[in-house]
């Protein structure tokens, strides 16, 4: 069989060159017409069947060989209400040939077809440093319509999938539906489905649910990511899947506006998930010789539980994502103003603060909302981005200079997408918010999106932030987005396209984001919208950090960041210490909790610090100084969830160093009950030889602890801490001193 001769061939050349096996690989059998793409310890396998389709063949643990059977084959037709297409699990369905179950794609042709029979065409593998790619094309049966299929591996375990729809026919068709991928799991019963959602206030809530047959949608109909869902989704075994075991396939969408995931289970069992843009409202013309790419739909697999599946994420997200990746800069200790000031900021105020945060070792200053335009409260201002003459009389300069002159450095909120009613920008370009001509327009917080899909608003928006980071010495912007779209209308364009407003609104963010990066090549970004509403795979490849929530109270936030964990890398994650009473629920937690549930991401402070006593500030201080010893393991190290917050009354955390030198481990009782101590800790992801130096944050909660412990210790026997009442916390560190 000549193909198998050159499958053994490409193998042989791997293992005779000496090199290990490479961490990702896509090979090619063209006798079986299989491709095997293998990324971590996970393979996914892809074929050509016997009617010309492309079909999902495997996708689990790491193959070495090729799996076996190994000849693609279309599924029967399992009654006469259930055809082939249906049944056989199809990497990228076109609505035709009677497919009843979810199609990747939905195309109407301009004399009312819309059957779409997506056959292989031919096939494409390049490969690079960064990864494997593979871009396999598909053609309709009877028009000139061509869907090219990208398939991309990376090294931590991770298969980037997307697509591109192309027209070249004669006339305008029109996409009605477009999905990056479809991902097929083998067929099962027992499969549990982990999603993410919640509300303002409220984010990162996670909840596991069996699954049924039908469909289950996790989706945002919003023009944004959403506090309310997130585009990120694991799927276990019921009984089988735990945080440290079991099997776990898992997916996450990069896109930051309207998107979809829609989770099938067939009436055969078999799992189907088709992610991309959303349906709902959704169209997009294509004339002749243009196209639309989706989205990136990144999926993994584990068979060691949820926890190892959120380290091959944030290991992804460090090493390919960010901006800076595969070395994004550690985040800085930020002060910000809003929980102190409101809108109330003004120049001695604002430098106030800064004094005394930078005396706390705090290392860069924001100011955040009212310092532009008649920024008095959230009824004016947005789109005026001039500086505000009567809090700042002289400018941004005398605060700027005396921010850097302590140390710090200084960045700036904004919120660009948006435009108040009453400001000097709507009274001259009333045009430009997004609205449906002659209908009411839907205000929420008193503002109403401008339509970044036009380019005059790109520009306008692109140009004032250029202008206000080139004049100001400006490290950072908070870049907000407060409110969802409600009338996505945009009478500019002819009918036909004013609903590419989906794509090309997002697109446009993505290259302001971009271009500004490129012309400020040290400016940082933080994402933010009203909380956690912008947070996905799409807007960290321009940002560096993101606000998860606008709730600040610690012991909400232990579940919000938890929930947050399962999906992104807590490196990413602004956590500020604020003050108590909380302002959403008037809890008071104790200053050290509100600090140690801050440290477990990007540290951040948001007190009214000009208030804090001596002792309130000499704690800060050495906590922060504290945090800055441990800061690169927690941002870039491997988590492990030790204790859930939703599962006790306590949480742990621990953080392991990639290089292994350090580990540091949270422990958080919310409330004692009894007087029951709390519970044996042990560490995970240490080396079971080597000795670690313990240091414990505060000696008396870590009584009788050995000054050295082998990583065998900490992970086995474990430890005890002697925490008590309510709202108690703590951490130790783990240097590594030697192998014993
Ligand atoms: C919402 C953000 O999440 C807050 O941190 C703050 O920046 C306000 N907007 C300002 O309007």
């Amino acid at each position: 069989m000549p193909g198998r001769k050159v499958y053994l061939v490409l193998l042989a050349a791997l293992v005779t060159s000496g090199a290990a096996l490479p961490q990702s690989a896509i090979r090619y059998d063209p006798a079986t017409r299989v491709w095997q793409l293998s990324a971590g310890e996970m393979t996914y396998e892809i074929g050509v069947n016997d009617q010309n389709g492309l079909q999902t063949m495997y996708w689990g643990p790491r193959l070495e060989g090729p799996s076996t059977p190994a000849t693609p084959k279309a599924y029967p037709e399992a009654a006469s209400f259930d055809p082939s297409v249906s049944a056989t699990p199809l990497e990228y369905a076109g609505w035709g040939g009677g497919i009843p179950t979810q199609p990747a794609l939905k195309i109407s042709f301009p004399d009312g077809n819309r059957s779409l029979l997506l056959d292989y065409l031919d096939s494409k593998q390049t490969d690079g440093p960064n990864g494997n790619q593979l871009e396999i094309t598909l053609r309709d049966r009877l028009a000139e319509v061509y869907v090219h299929l990208f398939y991309k591996v990376y090294a931590p375990g991770i298969l980037a999938r997307w697509s591109q729809i192309e027209n070249r026919t004669k006339g305008v068709i029109t996409v009605e539906q477009a999905a990056s991928a479809t991902l097929n799991l083998p067929p099962s019963t027992s499969y549990e489905l982990s999603s993410l959602s919640g509300r303002w206030g409220a984010e990162w809530q996670l909840h596991t649910v069996p699954l049924v047959p039908g469909h289950s949608v996790l989706e945002s109909r919003r023009g944004s990511t959403s506090h309310q869902s997130n585009p990120w989704l694991a799927i276990g075994r019921t009984g089988e899947t735990t945080e440290t075991a079991g099997p776990v396939w898992f997916a996450e969408l990069g896109w930051s506006g309207s998107w979809q995931i829609d989770v099938e289970q067939t009436f055969s069992h078999r799992v189907k998930i088709t992610g991309g843009y959303n349906n709902f409202d959704f169209s997009y013309p294509l004339g002749p010789g243009e196209s639309l790419k989706t989205p990136i739909f990144y999926a993994g697999y584990t068979s060691k539980g949820h926890g190892e599946a959120s380290r091959i994420l944030h290991r992804f997200q460090q090493q390919q994502i960010l901006p800076g990746a595969p070395h994004p800069k550690p985040r800085p200790i930020i002060y910000n103003s809003w929980e102190a000031t409101g809108f109330n900021v003004n120049e001695a105020g604002q430098l106030a603060l800064a004094e005394k945060a930078a005396s706390l070792g705090v290392e860069r200053m924001v100011i955040d909302d009212g310092w532009f335009g008649q920024r008095v409260t959230d009824h004016a201002g947005l789109g005026d981005w001039y500086v505000n003459q009567t809090k700042f009389p002289h400018g941004l300069k005398p605060v700027i200079d005396r921010v850097h002159q302590l140390g710090m450095d200084f960045g700036i909120w904004v919120e660009p997408e948006m435009i108040n009613p009453d400001s000097d920008l709507y009274r001259k370009h009333p045009e430009w918010a997004m609205n449906f001509p002659g209908r009411p327009r839907t205000e929420a917080r008193n503002q109403l999106v401008l339509n970044l899909a036009r380019d005059d608003v790109k520009q306008y928006i692109l140009s004032f932030l250029d202008k206000l980071v080139s004049e100001n010495d400006i490290a950072f912007l908070k870049w907000d987005y407060n409110r969802n779209w409600s009338e996505p209308g945009w009478d500019a364009v002819p009918l036909p396209e004013q609903k590419e407003i989906y794509v090309r609104y997002i697109n446009n963010l993505c290259e302001i984001l971009a271009e500004l990066r490129k012309r400020h090549p040290k400016l940082e970004i933080e994402s933010c919208s009203g909380g956690g509403g912008r947070v996905d795979l799409g807007i960290l490849r321009y940002t560096d950090e993101v606000w998860p929530s606008d709730n600040t109270d610690a012991l909400d936030r232990l579940s919000i960041q938890d929930g947050f964990s399962h999906a992104y890398t807590l490196g990413v994650m602004v956590a500020w210490v604020t003050d108590v009473p909380n302002f959403l629920d008037r809890r008071i937690i104790p200053l050290q909790f509100r600090f140690t549930v801050a440290m477990t991401g990007a540290l951040g402070i948001g007190s009214d610090v000009t208030k804090w006593t001596a002792d309130e500030s000499a704690l800060a201080t050495n906590l922060i100084a504290f945090y800055k010893t441990i800061r690169s393991t927690v941002q870039q190290g491997a988590l492990y969830r030790l204790i859930a917050p939703e599962t006790s009354e306590q949480t742990a955390l621990e953080y392991v160093a990639e290089d292994g030198h350090q580990a540091v481990l949270f422990a958080f009782l919310h409330s004692q009950h009894y007087g029951e101590p709390f519970q044996t800790l042990r560490a995970q992801g240490l080396e079971p030889a080597a000795l670690y130096r313990v240091k414990p944050l505060d000696p008396l909660k870590a009584p009788g602890l050995p000054q050295e412990m082998t990583g065998s210790e900490l992970m086995g026997p474990g430890i005890s801490l002697h925490l008590i009442g309510d709202y108690d916390s703590t951490a130790i560190v783990f240097e590594k001193v030697e192998h014993k």
